[in-house]
């Protein structure tokens, strides 16, 4: 791996503490950073290199899945840990920052490689990208990239504005959108799972699956995000993002080679043949709902109107669930179900792929529980797969489903960000999204919301349980029901 400095901008913000660093940290200690590189964080705070460095500790001990109170050599990690108090529309400060990167790349003999990690604030992501242009910061002799989290907008216009912004400082081909849940073991491993066991390509189409299930449930609330939670709802905060990118990899037809092109170009098309919806259709097709006050996990919760930071008549959803159809070849006629919500029964990401039913009734007794068969692909917190099949029990002449599991072991293996910052300092942007996946989610998100924004119908839903009943009723019209 290329040697290079990793700029940290919002360094001392909470996704920097809970995830960045910590995720820096275990590529380290498992070997997986190059033999040499500077980490420079940004922030607004009036910090020290000493105070960063302290902060940096304390972030990894609450945080870090390995424990550095057993890792004699921290300090040689610490010792890489330098910090610029910083602000975002200062072009000052810039200058700051580059003479300070120049100044350690010639100590440390680093080759201009420049990692500029944007943790902060969505509306600062454009005014950095310019700035360090600007300032000259992205005039290297070696390579130079920007990693920008979500959200990317807040509607198609915004993202457009945003991306034309940002690609006056930085090509495409250097700019990695993260989304976190594709860096999910699970997630990453459906096009192996799809694409490297020849038992499943043969089903996978319409004419042997009647529906696919994709759900995101949380059990915490909106805790301090309020401010945040407020303008994005579960639409723009999962919707567009997460669940659109389950769908494209559950979707997608095998590409012509496995390169990051190939795939992103086939996970595209899976956005394009996305029917769109009409007015009449996103309110049959569409379930929002907001929690109400009740108990998860034993515990009395209060609903999200009564949350810290919302407002008293909050409209925004916290739980969305959405019928859609993929209008190609392979998928006509089969309808995707997605779920997403907070303060729902249980926390799981997993998804369902439900086989159509054979003529049971021909063959087997009344006593028998014929059901579907299902694959499901657990993604969070428990990783790895089962498929359900019915068989005989012990000469009863009665035959019901039985589970065929496999469990991946999760103690201690790397989190979703180690996993994309390794891929981004090794220039693969195969589980990054690119901006025509962006424009075009986006592109499908707008009409909802703007039917959210126009009094679509809000259904509450107990905190602890599966979501609104109004959820249940759109499998139901079509005889199915949600697998829980
Ligand atoms: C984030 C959302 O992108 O994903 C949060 O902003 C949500 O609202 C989180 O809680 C869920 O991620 P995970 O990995 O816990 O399923």
């Amino acid at each position: 791996m290329d040697r290079q400095t990793f700029v940290l901008f919002g360094a001392s913000g909470d996704l920097s503490k809970r995830k960045i660093i910590p995720a820096l940290y275990s590529l380290y200690r498992d070997n997986n950073m190059p033999d040499k590189f500077n980490i420079v964080g940004c922030a607004r705070s009036d910090w020290s290199r000493e105070e960063f460095q302290q902060f940096v500790l304390a972030s990894l001990g609450e945080f870090s899945r390995h424990r550095i109170d057993e890792d004699r050599n921290i300090s040689n990690f610490v010792d890489k840990l330098y910090y610029v108090p910083f602000d975002a529309t200062n072009i000052q400060d810039y200058h700051v920052l580059g003479d300070l990167i120049q100044k350690l790349e010639n100590e440390d003999n680093l080759p201009q490689n420049r990692m500029f990690y944007l943790a902060m604030a969505p509306e600062f992501f454009d005014v950095v990208a310019v700035n360090l242009k600007e300032a000259g910061l992205t005039n290297v002799t070696g390579w130079k990239r920007l990693i920008i989290e979500k959200p990317f907008g807040r509607n198609f216009d915004s993202a457009s504005e945003l991306n034309d912004r940002v690609s006056t400082a930085f090509d495409e081909s250097e700019v990695f959108r993260i989304d976190h849940y594709l860096g999910k073991e699970m997630v990453q491993n459906i096009e192996v799972i799809r694409f490297a066991n020849s038992i499943f390509e043969p089903l996978w189409n319409n004419r042997s699956i009647s529906n696919i299930q994709i759900t995101s449930s949380e059990t915490v609330g909106v805790e301090e995000r309020a401010s945040y939670y407020e303008s994005a709802g579960a639409l723009r905060d999962m919707v567009q993002n997460h669940m659109l990118q389950m769908l494209m990899m559950i979707a997608m037809e095998p590409p012509s080679r496995l390169n990051t092109e190939a795939i992103r170009d086939e996970k595209v098309k899976v956005l394009r043949s996305l029917r769109k919806y009409s007015e009449d259709e996103i309110l049959t097709n569409v379930v929002r709902g907001q929690y109400q006050g009740g108990k998860v996990a034993g515990k009395d919760v209060v609903g999200y109107l009564d949350e810290p930071g919302v407002a008293p008549a909050s409209t925004t959803e916290t739980f969305v669930a959405a019928k859609l159809f993929i209008d190609n070849f392979r998928w006509a006629g089969v309808p995707f179900y997605i779920r997403t919500g907070k303060r729902m029964q249980s926390k799981t990401t997993k998804i369902v792929v439900e086989f159509r039913s054979t003529p049971e009734k021909l063959f087997f007794n009344k006593d028998s529980n014929l059901s579907s068969n299902t694959l499901t692909i657990f993604v969070n917190p428990s990783q790895g797969m089962s498929l359900s099949i019915n068989v005989e029990q012990e000469k009863s002449g009665v035959v019901e489903p039985n589970v065929i599991d496999f469990a991946r072991e999760t103690k201690n293996s790397p989190e979703a960000y180690e996993r994309l910052i390794f891929d981004a300092m090794n220039n693969d942007s195969t589980f990054f999204t690119r901006w025509d996946e962006v424009s075009l989610a986006w592109k499908w998100i707008d009409p909802v919301s703007r039917s959210f924004a126009n009094g679509h119908p809000m259904h509450s839903y107990e905190s602890g349980t599966t979501g609104p009943a109004a959820s249940d009723e759109l499998l139901a019209s079509d005889g199915f029901r949600w697998w829980n």
